[in-house]
């Protein structure tokens, strides 16, 4: 009995897919096409490394310069701004046609002293915080203008504490709560083409995330240019909630932006601190010195199909990219706590596609 037309068709598309998912594609750059920017962080130190430079153009569409963009990398020193780093990093991945995203032009993490206390480590008068952003900011986005795919403006501004909707920042402390609003108007003058994204942490958890829908709405308010939010990512075995994930991603979509997954890693470790507020410890479990068991290393593929499908869900995901490239180059080997061995990512420190690797893999052929 020869198959019906339709049922003849339908076996043909279901064959079509199967075949296509088993074999033909094997990198999530691949898989990816140009539906979505899938990337990871390169840093200068990266640049000498050609295997991993190899895994990552095979693998990748787009990186991110891990910290030679960071305020306290690139602006310590007031008057000679140390440019010459990142523009390493950058050349490269022009040669090697990588969109880059920035990261970042403000971040309270070892913010130099200049730009918002005094020699007594007093916050600085608010003109004078002022004028100290806007020369920042114009000098930075200057000298990249026109050469990134997006701007981190601002990192992590939001507070974590109940009750509480900006953290005490250095910049805050000086300026007030619309130094936000500034540091977006100043990179906009400065490069008016390049978008522009605010980025934070656990801003899939319901109590962050209204905080976050009450920051963008206040910037698109005030006419501030903001092209997309950057989820980080830094989730957990279990962290957060799949539906969170996709309650987050319609909630900020419903804003008009785009979503950008900026920081994607999967911690396999107990972690005894919460969020990645950089505060680190010295001692703490490290179960996994030599290996990871199968047993973790089937849930954290199990842990990435399941991100990755949600994530793939919606259209208004842009980007993915992870924060680093393989489980070595995690920073997540020293935090929370300092000198473990974590394995948090796609790829091993022999960069080896990993079973997640697959498990991400299938999430995006099956989408
Ligand atoms: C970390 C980098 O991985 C480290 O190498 C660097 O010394 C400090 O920053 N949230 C962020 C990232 O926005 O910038 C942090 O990355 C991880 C937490």
């Amino acid at each position: 009995m020869p198959l019906a037309p339709k049922a003849l068709f339908l076996a043909a598309a279901f064959c079509a897919v199967t075949s296509f998912a088993d074999d033909s594609v094997t990198s999530l750059r691949e898989a990816a096409g140009n539906s979505l920017l899938i990337g990871c962080p390169v840093g200068e130190i990266d640049l000498v490394n050609q295997p991993l430079l190899d895994m990552v153009t095979r693998e990748f569409n787009t990186i991110t310069i891990e910290t030679e963009l960071m305020p306290f990398r690139l602006g310590e020193d007031k008057e000679n701004f140390g440019f010459a780093r990142a523009d390493r990093v950058l050349e490269w991945a022009d040669a090697h046609d990588l969109p880059v995203y920035g990261h970042m032009l403000l971040w309270d993490y070892r913010t130099p002293d200049w730009m918002f206390t005094d020699e007594n480590g007093d916050p600085l008068p608010r003109e004078q915080g002022i004028e100290n952003l806007r020369f920042y900011i114009q000098k930075v986005a200057t000298h990249f203008k026109g050469r990134l795919a997006g701007w981190n403006v601002v990192n992590e501004a939001i507070s974590d504490a109940d009750g509480e909707f900006l953290r005490e920042t250095s910049a805050y402390r000086s300026i007030g709560p619309d130094y936000i609003k500034l540091a977006f108007e100043f990179a906009h003058e400065a490069d008016p083409d390049t978008p522009l994204y605010y980025n934070d942490y656990n801003i899939v958890v319901p109590a962050k995330r209204e905080k976050t829908v009450r920051l963008i709405r206040e910037l698109q308010a005030a006419n501030v240019r903001i092209d997309a939010i950057g989820i980080q990512g830094h989730w957990l075995l279990g962290f957060p909630e799949v539906q969170w994930i996709h309650d987050s991603i319609e909630a900020y979509a419903a804003l008009g932006i785009d979503i950008l997954v900026t920081e994607l890693d999967v911690d396999v470790l107990p972690r005894t601190v919460a969020g990645a507020n950089m505060a680190t410890v010295d001692e703490g479990p490290n179960p996994y010195p030599d290996a990871l068991p199968d047993s973790v290393q089937q849930e954290l593929a199990e842990t990435y199909h399941d991100f990755f499908t949600a994530l793939l869900a919606h259209d208004e995901v842009k980007m993915i990219t992870f924060w680093g490239s393989h489980d070595g180059r995690s920073w997540l080997n020293d935090f929370p706590v300092t000198g473990r061995t974590n394995y948090p990512l796609l790829f091993d420190r022999d960069l080896q596609r990993k079973p997640a690797h697959a498990a991400a893999l299938k999430a995006f052929l099956y989408r």
